[in-house]
């Protein structure tokens, strides 16, 4: 069967990273096929993930570029090199220039750990995320995953899962529940229906 080709960009443990590559080999994920892991660091857990399943991987070290063209530059190469028809942002911690999402029109998707358009944006990423939702004392948060644009967490919205925020909760403790029981659950579904519609749309993108 003709998949999807999924290009995973990632910055560090990479478990949203490990919950698409479950989902592929439980069969959920089955419109698409991960073809490539880029990692913008040499040293993200991530990596091992994709090598386990003999995943292609590339780093694109955001240090070792003169500046963000370079980078975006190095990570259009890769892309284009394997054919990549869909990127998933799965922890990746660079935003990425409005040239760059312009050649990508919906087919970059980003998965973020807050109900969107609250803690989102610039300087709103990991453990921040969920430090600014005790500190505002939100009872409710959860995970979104969304188009990439060129307003940062400002695409269009695809899936989002609540997750109620408990009394006694720190940052650490409700990042690992919105994970475990937002995250990677929408984000594979995501997937799955991004990949579906590419394949029926039949187009070629990033060109
Ligand atoms: C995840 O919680 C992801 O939603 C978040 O970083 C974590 C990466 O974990 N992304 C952002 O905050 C993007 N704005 P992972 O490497 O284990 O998937």
């Amino acid at each position: 069967m003709l998949k999807t080709k999924i290009a995973v960009l990632v910055s560090g443990g990479g478990t949203n990273l490990q919950a698409l590559i479950d989902a592929q080999e439980k069969g959920m994920l089955k419109s698409g096929e991960i073809t490539l892991v880029i990692s913008s660091s040499n040293t993200a857990f991530a990596l091992e993930r994709a090598k386990k399943y003999g995943i292609p991987t590339a780093t694109v070290s955001k240090k070792a570029c003169a500046n963000q063209a370079e980078f975006e530059h190095e990570i259009q190469a890769s892309l284009i090199g394997h054919g990549a028809q869909l990127v998933v942002l799965a922890g990746f911690m660079s935003i990425l220039s409005a040239e760059f999402v312009a050649k990508w029109p919906k087919r970059i998707i980003n998965v973020h750990p807050s109900l969107i358009p609250s803690f989102c944006g610039e300087g709103f990423y990991g453990l921040r995320v969920h430090e600014a939702a005790l500190e505002y004392g939100v009872k409710v948060t959860g995970a979104t995953v969304h188009f990439v644009n060129e307003i940062p967490d400002g695409g269009e919205i695809i899936l989002q899962k609540s997750e109620p925020v408990h009394k006694h909760d720190t940052p650490e403790t409700l990042q690992k529940r919105v994970m475990e029981r937002a995250e990677w659950i929408i984000l594979p579904r995501a997937a799955e229906l991004v990949s579906k519609n590419i394949l029926k749309e039949g187009s070629d993108y990033g060109n």
